[in-house]
């Protein structure tokens, strides 16, 4: 062998093992939002996610995590060109987001044309995981559909009638009405009349009015941050929480509760967690978060907190190597995640099948009242996978 092809050879060998003692750093792209009605739930959704990550020493299958971070303010308008900043200019190894549906479906489109893994760590778009999904998209949070549908069981179980749904008019309120409206229907109820106002307008007053006017049994409602404060004090200052029952997917007073006040109080809602769960993972997860944040956990939370596991779980099976794609996604496909919410596992097309709770406001808290769904799976409509 030439001297220079010695060299040349000796100097591979040396890159390869600097290699395999450390490999570089996982670039980790996280589009939430940072302003606006959904400001706090990304704030959450972070927290959790860098909890976990921390929890294992800043590294996930070996490699050290980095973050690059864009503020996508819930805006579905720039969520093309917010996503493709992330890919194409800061050559992102992993996306993680979003909280609005809208948003989250313009990721999923452009991770599922380049193949980028994308972790969805709220956003309910039931087409993410129905005809948009892909081998390479995974959400760690819920589908619209869940809550609602088991919210149609709950409301029909306890003999209401005619029911008024109102919601912002976007994908995430259109399917979680449309997910309560299929149970509550199929057990026998009625859906009179279906309000909504764009997002993330607060302008409630006429539509309460109607509300009044039309005297429902009791009200379903998708509301979420701070549009769900809002929300729950108008329904109060209104008159109506006494006459009318108000329900809601939990968004409605989950991470609300402190600005909520007395308003909130007594709600029932259904949700895929709840305060004081008191299963040993939810009970560290609870201090260690309080801890690092200074802050009460929510379902956001949790959610940012599942995302960073099932990362960790898909990098582990592939030594950090995120080029294996079908061998991360079958290791997250078959693994159990030992949520703070109660173990899961994921549906074929890539959503968390769980169990949906009932619970109650009670002072600062979403008590548990039951399981009002036992594993509950989205039925993945349209997903071919
Ligand atoms: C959604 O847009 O899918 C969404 C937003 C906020 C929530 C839940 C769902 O709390």
């Amino acid at each position: 062998m030439k001297l220079k092809t010695l060299a040349l050879a000796a100097a591979l060998v040396a890159a390869s093992t600097a290699h395999a003692q450390g490999l570089p750093k996982l670039k980790v792209g996280l589009m939430l939002p940072a302003t606006g009605t959904y400001a706090a739930l990304g704030t959450a959704i972070e927290n959790g996610f860098r909890l976990y990550v921390n929890e294992q020493g800043g590294k996930l299958g070996g490699r050290e995590i980095e973050f690059v971070k864009v503020d996508d303010e819930s805006d579905p308008a720039k969520a093309t060109d917010n996503v493709n900043k992330l890919i194409k200019r800061d050559n992102v190894d992993v996306l993680v987001g979003t909280v609005h549906s809208g948003v989250a479906m313009a990721m999923a489109k452009v991770a599922k044309d380049t193949g980028t893994l994308l972790l969805v760590p709220n956003a309910g778009a039931d087409a993410v995981t129905g005809p948009m999904c892909a081998q390479n998209i995974f959400r760690s949070s819920f589908s619209n559909w869940q809550p609602g549908y088991a919210m149609g069981e709950v409301m029909a179980k306890k003999g209401h009638k005619n029911v008024v749904t109102i919601t912002w008019k976007y994908a995430a309120g259109d399917e979680s009405v449309r997910g309560f409206k299929e149970a509550f229907e199929k057990a026998g109820g009625k859906v009179v009349k279906e309000l909504s106002l764009p997002f993330p307008n607060v302008e409630f007053q006429a539509l309460l009015t109607e509300i009044a006017a039309s005297k429902p049994d009791a009200v379903y409602t998708f509301f979420a941050g701070g549009g769900a404060v809002k929300f729950v004090k108008d329904y109060a200052a209104a008159g109506l929480k006494k006459s009318i029952p108000l329900y809601g997917a939990g968004f409605l007073t989950d991470g609300t509760l402190e600005a909520q006040g007395a308003d909130a109080d007594g709600l029932l809602t259904t949700l895929h967690y709840a305060d004081a769960l008191g299963n040993p993972k939810d009970n560290a997860f609870r201090l260690a978060y309080a801890k690092a944040f200074k802050l009460q956990p929510d379902v956001y939370a949790v959610q940012g907190y599942d995302a960073a596991q099932m990362l960790g779980i898909g990098l582990a099976a592939v030594k950090g190597d995120v080029s294996k794609k079908a061998e991360l996604a079958a290791a997250i496909e078959k693994a159990k995640i030992d949520s703070p919410r109660g173990a899961f596992s994921v549906s074929k097309s890539h959503n968390p099948v769980q169990d949906i709770y009932l619970r109650q406001v009670s002072g600062k808290e979403n008590k548990l009242v039951n399981v009002a769904s036992k594993a509950l799976a989205d039925p993945g409509r349209g997903c071919k996978l």
